[in-house]
């Protein structure tokens, strides 16, 4: 059992990366990374002028329970592409194997993409990950090249007439066919997709200031949304991707778990970038994803992370193929229910009035369940599970 993975002809002892972001602003974070285990690493974004960031521009989004997700209004490096040739050869004498791709962004000149390239190349770079996808900008730079096709492919060529070495496009999810964006990257010949970048988002108003959150100076603006609350939207781009196009796909979004690294695999991701979850909890995540994936190829008796590479994506399929015979209804396990009431409520004004508190415990009335699978998601104790109900018929 390997976790080790050729991906674009690049050796990655596992297929853990650092997406372009915060942990890979410099030299020093990358490395630090690397030395906790992590496989590769995108750089934060390189422009052939850095730029400076706003004070605040996080703003980590919370529910009750739990943090949810992060909308920042960061833009890209704040550091000369000079600077970075520096940084990237310090990275490459620490870690000669391990794998940087170099993040960059041009707008609609041929030579702020080139020039970039040209300087970065001779310092150890695997391949280029097209920025494309950053919703923080607007003129012609970042999303808004990312979803104009007409934009986006001349942009491509530029930066496959620069370079021999593999060219990644790094793709908003921002856009309402993301499958189009991708069929446009592939015809350019570009090598694979990244998806997905940051979700336009806006987090929140305070409410005296009646400003914008993060609120820079009294004014602010819309932002990226990242973190847990984004998977699913991450996840379903990589899916519809991996089912209308060829192109192999970096998987990128919410990733927190080994779980989450598998599920994003088993839509047909080749590796996965994680960004949010590492400023949330620090590089040593590693550890977990790699040793839980690990073991869940093992006892799954697949071989590598390839085997699994899109071995869920026959059972995605659209409406109507979806079997309306299968027919469940809630069962409650006793032993497990504490009693909180979060069904009750939940089915009472969400679901079907089939669930009651008797005796200190949920009763769940199976003519009156629907099998909607609410309450199953409410339940903080795993107490309830749909099960099969044979001779209800529907109607
Ligand atoms: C603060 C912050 C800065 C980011 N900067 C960049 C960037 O410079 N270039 C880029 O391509 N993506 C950037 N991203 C996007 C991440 O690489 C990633 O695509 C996105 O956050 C979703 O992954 P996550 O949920 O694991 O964070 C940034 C994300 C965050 C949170």
């Amino acid at each position: 059992m390997t976790l080790e993975t050729n991906f674009l002809g690049i050796h990655f002892p596992n297929p853990f990366l650092l997406a372009s972001g915060p942990p890979t602003a410099s030299g020093a974070m990358i490395i630090n990374a690397f030395k906790a285990g992590w496989g590769g690493a995108v750089t934060k974004t390189i422009g052939l002028a850095p730029t400076r960031l706003p004070d605040p521009r996080l703003r980590v989004i919370k529910d009750v329970r739990n943090l949810r997700g992060m909308v920042n209004i960061e833009l890209i490096t704040d550091m000369t592409v000079d600077k970075w040739a520096v940084e990237l050869d310090r990275i490459r004498d620490a870690f000669p194997d391990r794998p940087i791709i170099a993040s960059i962004m041009g707008g609609g000149d041929p030579y702020e993409w080139q020039e970039v390239i040209r300087r970065l190349a001779p310092h150890g770079v695997k391949a280029w990950e097209m920025n494309v996808s950053c919703p923080n900008f607007a003129g012609g730079r970042g999303a808004h090249l990312g979803q104009d096709p007409e934009c986006l492919r001349p942009a491509i060529e530029w930066v496959k007439d620069a370079t021999d070495l593999p060219v990644i496009v790094k793709l908003t999810p921002n856009v309402t066919d993301i499958v189009a964006l991708a069929r446009v990257v592939e015809e350019c010949g570009a090598a694979a997709v990244t998806a997905t970048n940051t979700l336009s988002g806006l987090a929140g108003i305070d409410l005296d200031a009646l400003a914008p959150l993060p609120t820079v100076g009294g004014i602010g603006v819309f932002g990226g949304y990242s973190g847990p609350a984004i998977k699913p939207v991450s996840l379903r781009c990589v899916a519809s991707i991996a089912q209308g196009a060829k192109l192999p796909i970096l998987g990128c979004g919410g990733i927190e778990t080994w779980k989450d690294a598998a599920e994003y695999v088993a839509v047909g991701a080749s590796v996965v970038q994680v960004c949010t979850a590492i400023m949330w909890q620090g590089v040593e995540i590693i550890d977990d994803l790699t040793d839980g994936l690990d073991k869940y190829l093992a006892s799954h008796g697949l071989e590598s992370v390839d085997a699994l590479c899109g071995r869920a994506l026959p059972r995605l399929v659209t409406y109507p193929s979806v079997d309306m015979d299968v027919i469940l209804r809630a069962q409650v396990e006793p032993a497990l229910c504490i009693g909180c009431g979060l069904c009750v409520r939940g089915c009472a004004s969400g679901g079907y009035q089939a669930i009651n508190l008797v005796d200190g415990l949920a009763v769940i009335d199976r003519e009156e369940c629907d099998g909607c699978g609410l309450c199953v998601g409410l339940c903080p104790t795993s107490a309830i599970k749909l099960t099969a109900q044979a001779g209800i018929a529907r109607g």
